[in-house]
């Protein structure tokens, strides 16, 4: 039996989470052992994941949030160690570029413990970006790159990878098209707003979501999105993430937005039903851009540079400054989508993100 530590602590990795975790459990040689560390914590940015996805209690919950990157990453990297000694895993399972990701690969190698990074090799260019910095850190200390897209897998090689790398689909795709089949309509009605109130979907609405330090921690640039929404033809649902609804709350009522929705996070189902039912989408998301792809939904990208090259593929995503026009101005770009380009695996990537890693185990890393 070979031991697998496996480390989450925010919204997107609970997804990632579901898909593979659901694999790696029905395999009798493999035991999973599940540390949260606590940086998404709010019921609706945790919990509910958890739930609606049937993905098991974690095993540790480490409690460890907020605070500087620094100082997140710093108490992570003590606690997570502690877990590693104990456990004594054969391998260390991490999901993309959060303060978590990066502060459990960091503790997994210092320990000689082989890391393996699902969603490895993509790259934005700058390490202003804090993700960025997360991603290439854990990368450069990971023993097993799977990678979602070609794209990913020609950073990795131009950093000098190469027998590590595996392009095995995006586990996202996997929860959306598994998640897709499951929707009825009932899942909407777990949007609420800010007073808790049930929100009526509108038959034509925009989805956004938008959450990046870069967009969200001036009134400037979140009010330049927000002018660009309320100016729409339809309005906007936009579920608030709790690092600015105080901010998006103010905005809203200093500047009379009407035709701007704002709701609590909603569970991944709500987030996909309107993805899926939406006219177009706007985000600064890493995720949300994809399943706009998966969708079909012309999506503009609120971000200086490319995160996912393969959905820019003839305007299906556009990048935006945080502005009226240029919001406004890409959202009207007609956008037709290849039938059969999908660059982002089968959906059932889980499956062969598992093999890998048990022909990895069984060479003996
Ligand atoms: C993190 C990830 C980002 C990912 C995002 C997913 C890093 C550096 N960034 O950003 O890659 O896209 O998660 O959503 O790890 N907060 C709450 N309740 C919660 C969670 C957060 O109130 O349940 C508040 C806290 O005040 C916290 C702030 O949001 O300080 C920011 O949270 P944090 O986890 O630091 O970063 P995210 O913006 O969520
Ligand atoms: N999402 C969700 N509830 C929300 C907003 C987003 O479930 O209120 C989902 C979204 O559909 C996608 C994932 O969360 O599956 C993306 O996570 P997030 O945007 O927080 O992080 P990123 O992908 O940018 O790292």
């Amino acid at each position: 039996m070979k031991k697998i530590v496996t480390v989450v602590g925010a919204r997107p990795q609970f997804i990632k989470l579901a898909v593979v975790s659901r694999v790696l459990r029905q395999q009798p040689e493999l035991q999973e052992v599940l540390v949260h560390t606590g940086q998404h914590y709010d019921h609706n940015m945790s919990d509910v994941f958890f739930e609606e996805m049937d993905i098991p209690k974690p095993d540790y919950n480490l409690g460890i949030s907020g605070g500087s990157h620094g100082e997140m990453t710093g108490r992570m990297l003590i606690e997570i160690e502690k877990v590693l000694v104990k456990e004594q895993p054969d391998l260390l399972l991490l999901f993309g570029d959060t303060n978590s990701t990066m502060a459990a690969a960091l503790a997994a190698v210092k320990l000689h413990i082989p890391v393996c990074h699902v969603e490895a090799g993509n790259r934005l260019g700058t390490l202003d970006n804090p993700e960025e910095v997360n991603r290439i850190v854990t990368d450069h200390v990971s023993s097993l790159h799977l990678v979602c897209t070609p794209s990913g897998v020609e950073f990795l090689k131009q950093e000098g990878f190469s027998d590590s790398i595996h392009l095995v689909g995006d586990p996202m795709y996997d929860a959306f098209c598994y998640y897709t089949e499951q929707l009825d309509g009932s899942e909407l009605g777990e949007l609420l707003d800010f007073d808790g109130n049930p929100v009526v979907v509108p038959e034509e609405f925009y989805y956004m979501t938008c959450h990046r330090q870069e967009n969200t921690d001036t009134d400037e640039k979140l009010k330049g999105i927000f002018d660009a929404m309320d100016a729409l033809d339809a309005p906007t649902i936009y579920p608030v993430h709790p690092r600015n609804h105080a901010r998006a709350e103010r905005l809203c009522k200093e500047y009379g937005y009407c035709n701007l929705i704002l709701t609590q996070p909603v569970g991944y189902q709500t987030s996909i039903s309107l993805v899926n039912r939406s006219k177009k989408i706007v985000t600064d998301s890493g995720g949300v851009q994809r399943e706009a792809f998966f969708a079909r939904k012309p999506c503009v990208t609120v971000l200086d540079l490319v995160s996912w090259p393969e959905t820019m593929k003839d305007n299906c995503n556009q990048l935006a400054k945080p502005d009226k026009a240029d919001i406004i101005s890409k959202l009207s770009v007609p956008v037709t989508f290849e039938s059969d380009y999908q660059p982002f695996g089968d959906g059932h990537s889980a499956e062969k993100i598992v093999d890998h890693i048990i022909v990895f185990l069984a060479r003996g890393g």
